[in-house]
């Protein structure tokens, strides 16, 4: 008995010792949770112009020269020719699921009509390849690049005509890839579209009107695109999620949800009016996409603060927004400190007309700056979030759908383009924990994918212009070849993964 127990804190003792290095291993998350890694279409395929792929906004966007540093994507990480490469080192990475999105225009090039044999072949392969190496596809059916032929037909998300267009869309793919996808996410990051596309016009297809936008725009009304795009975009992912209940699933047996950004808000004070602050950017950024689909109403704050510009959901649309959603998805880099700004500042910071009242800091309150090189990392804020949308709607499965660290010791052109990226391996760690917190507080999480498996050409290409770079694979792009190396965040990951971290004296039951 003595030597048992004396067996047993010595058992403890060295899981402490253990516990110091790293506090949590793979095992310690319930079996079914799934970790992955994620990129995107546009970001990672290049063959733009190949195999009948028609452009999307971005390719226009891009060519146009509106990137920072003047970039374009058609090669990219040529995700499209090294596809199989890649899934094999994903695979000895010990990934258990993959998010990647499919572009929409090579798959139906034209946004409506007919299917391209070579897309369909395509998408088919990397299903095929991730299912040999028992790799999980998450599906993102939609990653901000819309067909050009559908801007240019009528203005894409502002008009209502694309709730059926992307509606045959997302049919085709659930039938013909749905019997080995069981995730299907149908937008990224609707409310960041709405933001950057049609106010700040900082993404494509660049729109905003002045003096909001944070670039010169030739067409666009910020004050209230914004609204009208959203309010699209929540439609159509409605008449999705309808289409797969109704017709696939039953046979299919998968789910369906969406993905918002949600960076967590501190108040940077607190005063009630900060506080109160912190809780109206939740409202104006998450809650703007998930209260319709939860509650079947945007929040009351919106409704009270943007009045008659905000669209409204008539009896029938509430009934199709309204719990229209399996999961919450969700993309999560860092925290955000909220003070409350009086309307008459004009203070503004992502929403343009004035209406949220806050200036977000990104970083410590005691400096006020944010720092252009790095983000801090605040793991807690990941936990807190969690715990909010849990609180707030209800014990949805949430998949942390992207996190990651940039770090612009390693963008492109950097004489200090290193593979030892200790910051990035601190930064996942940590938040992998915040996630463990919010899990054994009680929060339905279901996975977590670190953003990017690979560099990619990167949307936001930050304020230096140059292109960040978020992989655990780092990416030569001055190379035709597009090589790729693993980071030291890769090889942590890795170790993670396959539970190389465990103690190797503790036998565990
Ligand atoms: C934006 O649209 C609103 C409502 O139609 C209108 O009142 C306003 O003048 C427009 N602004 C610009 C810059 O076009
Ligand atoms: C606000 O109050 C909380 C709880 O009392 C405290 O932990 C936090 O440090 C306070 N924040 C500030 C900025 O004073
Ligand atoms: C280069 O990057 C490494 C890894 O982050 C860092 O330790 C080192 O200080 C950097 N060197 C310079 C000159 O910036």
């Amino acid at each position: 008995m003595a030597a048992a127990a004396l067996f047993c804190v010595l058992l403890m003792f060295l899981s402490v010792l253990q516990h110091g290095v790293l506090g949590y291993t793979r095992s310690d998350f319930p079996r079914d949770f799934v970790f992955g890694s994620a990129t995107s279409a546009y970001q990672y395929e290049g063959a733009a112009a190949e195999d009948g792929r028609m452009p999307s906004i971005w390719d226009t966007f891009a060519h146009a020269g509106k990137m920072k540093d003047k970039t374009a994507g058609d090669v990219a990480a040529d995700g499209y020719h090294k596809y199989e490469g890649d899934v094999e080192l994903m695979a000895e990475t010990g990934l258990e699921a993959y998010r990647f999105s499919i572009s929409w225009s090579r798959l139906i090039p034209n946004g409506r009509g007919a299917v391209n044999q070579e897309g369909l072949k395509y998408y088919n392969n990397v299903i095929d390849e991730l299912v040999k190496q028992g790799i999980r596809a998450h599906v993102m059916l939609y990653h901000m690049d819309l067909p050009q032929a559908l801007e240019d037909e009528y203005d894409g998300w502002l008009s209502p005509r694309i709730v059926e267009d992307f509606t045959a869309y997302a049919d085709v793919c659930f039938r013909e890839f749905g019997d080995r996808v069981l995730h299907w996410t149908t937008l990224a990051e609707p409310n960041v579209v709405a933001l950057a596309s049609y106010d700040t016009g900082e993404l494509a297809p660049g729109r905003c009107s002045d003096p909001f936008g944070r670039t010169k725009c030739t067409v666009g009304n910020s004050s209230v695109e914004p609204y009208v795009a959203a309010h699209n975009m929540l439609l159509t992912h409605a008449a999705v999620v309808r289409l797969y209940r109704e017709k696939y699933q039953a046979l299919q047996k998968g789910i369906v949800g969406i993905n918002v950004l949600c960076l967590w808000s501190n108040p940077l004070t607190n005063s009630t009016a900060d506080l109160q602050a912190a809780q109206r950017y939740r409202d104006f950024v998450y809650g703007w996409i998930l209260n319709p689909l939860v509650f079947g109403d945007y929040p009351q704050i919106m409704k009270k603060n943007v009045g008659s510009r905000l669209p409204s959901f008539n009896k029938v649309q509430t009934e199709l927004v309204k719990g229209a959603i399996d999961f919450i998805g969700i993309n999560h880099y860092y925290s955000l400190y909220v003070n409350d700004v009086p309307l008459a500042e004009g203070a503004r910071d992502f929403i343009a007309d004035r209406s949220v009242c806050y200036r977000a800091y990104k970083t410590d309150p005691p400096t006020g700056q944010n720092d252009p090189t790095q983000y801090p990392s605040d793991p807690q804020g990941l936990q807190l979030l969690l715990e909010y949308l849990k609180d707030t709607y209800g014990y949805f499965p949430i998949y942390v759908q992207e996190n990651g660290k940039y770090s612009f010791l390693y963008r492109k052109g950097s004489t200090n383009d290193s593979l030892d990226d200790t910051d990035r391996v601190d930064y996942i760690k940590d938040y992998i924990e915040g996630v463990l917190n919010a899990i054994r507080n009680g929060v339905n999480v279901r996975g977590y994918f670190v953003w990017s498996f690979m560099d990619l050409f990167e949307l936001l290409s930050g304020p230096s212009g140059d292109q960040t770079r978020y992989g655990l694979y780092r990416v030569d792009f001055d190379d035709d070849a597009r090589p790729r190396r693993a980071r030291r965040s890769a090889r942590w990951y890795s170790d993670f993964l396959m539970n190389k971290q465990e103690p190797v004296l503790i036998a565990r039951q």
